[in-house]
């Protein structure tokens, strides 16, 4: 494991600055025609406004931690597969919530994480259209534009709000588990929601507006921040079967107490994306 000695406060001194510069880039775009082109399929895209963010973030990053390592979305080739060592490693979603920024939908995160020795230690999610700033530092708890957030500690589903995403794969097979879970969670929630950005799901879980929030198919970038924003706020993250979240395994079920989680997780089917 990496014993580069990192002071976490001066790292979310940096991100935050560099995350409100690229906040004002986002939001002098979101209502203007953007370039886009798509990747994975017709449905997943990417605006220059995601490439010149991230190269902005990582960028900025570099010129003061030289030797530290990125995962960042757009940085990654169709098909590469992202690996976190224990090195400090900077997990960067520079617009979470394309396609609501395609549509000039207001629910758009930078999302940034920093891992050292393969845990998250801070986390960032900005929404710079509503000006909304999420932060948090492993052991010193979450907030919103400094104010401190909990989770709301709601326990049951029948007392839940929930945050469910359709996300952009299009399989048969993957369309019957979301169809499945959806459906679940809608019959026996007082509602759903599905916003557009993971990042937003996540904090929306941490400040106690939305009690449970399930995904099969994220990645490590949509995830980071969240984690670590969701936990500081007292929240529970869990792999959706239950088990011990894995950064890398694409997969989340973020909830404000241990009991919904362990009320939901045996009721879902399952998508198990390849991961490394
Ligand atoms: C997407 C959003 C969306 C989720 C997708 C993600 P992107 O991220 O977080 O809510 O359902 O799975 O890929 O592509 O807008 O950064
Ligand atoms: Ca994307
Ligand atoms: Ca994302
Ligand atoms: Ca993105």
């Amino acid at each position: 494991c990496a014993r580069e000695t990192v002071d976490l406060h001066d790292c979310l001194e940096l991100v935050t600055g560099l995350a409100r510069h690229a906040g004002k880039i986002i939001k002098s775009r979101i209502n203007q025609k953007k370039t886009i082109e798509t990747k994975a399929n017709a449905i997943d895209f990417v605006t220059e406004t995601d490439q010149e963010v991230e190269k902005l973030l990582i960028e900025g990053i570099k010129q003061k931690y030289p030797n530290h390592k990125f995962i960042g979305e757009e940085s990654f080739a169709a098909g590469e597969k992202e690996v976190l060592t224990s090195s400090p490693t900077w997990v960067i979603d520079p617009v979470d919530g394309t396609t609501n920024f395609v549509h000039s939908y207001p629910n758009v995160c930078i999302s940034i994480g920093l891992s050292i020795d393969c845990d998250i230690k801070l986390g960032i999610i900005f929404n710079p259209i509503l000006d909304m700033f999420f932060r948090a530092i492993k052991g010193e708890g979450a907030f919103l534009n400094d104010e401190p957030i909990k989770v709301s500690g709601v326990k049951k589903l029948s007392d839940a709000l929930v945050a469910v995403e359709y996300g952009s794969l299009r399989t048969e097979e993957f369309r019957n588990i979301v169809d499945h879970n959806i459906k679940y969670l809608a019959l026996n929630a007082h509602g759903i929601r599905a916003a557009g950005s993971a990042a937003w799901n996540l904090a929306q879980v941490a400040r106690g507006a939305i009690d449970l929030y399930v995904e099969m198919g994220i990645h490590a970038w949509d995830m980071a921040a969240g984690d670590i924003i969701v936990r500081e706020a007292g929240g529970t993250v869990l792999d959706p079967a239950g088990k011990t979240f894995h950064l890398m395994h694409r997969r989340i079920l973020a909830t404000s107490s241990t009991e919904i989680a362990n009320e939901v997780f045996p009721n879902f089917k399952h998508y198990y994306p390849d991961h490394d």
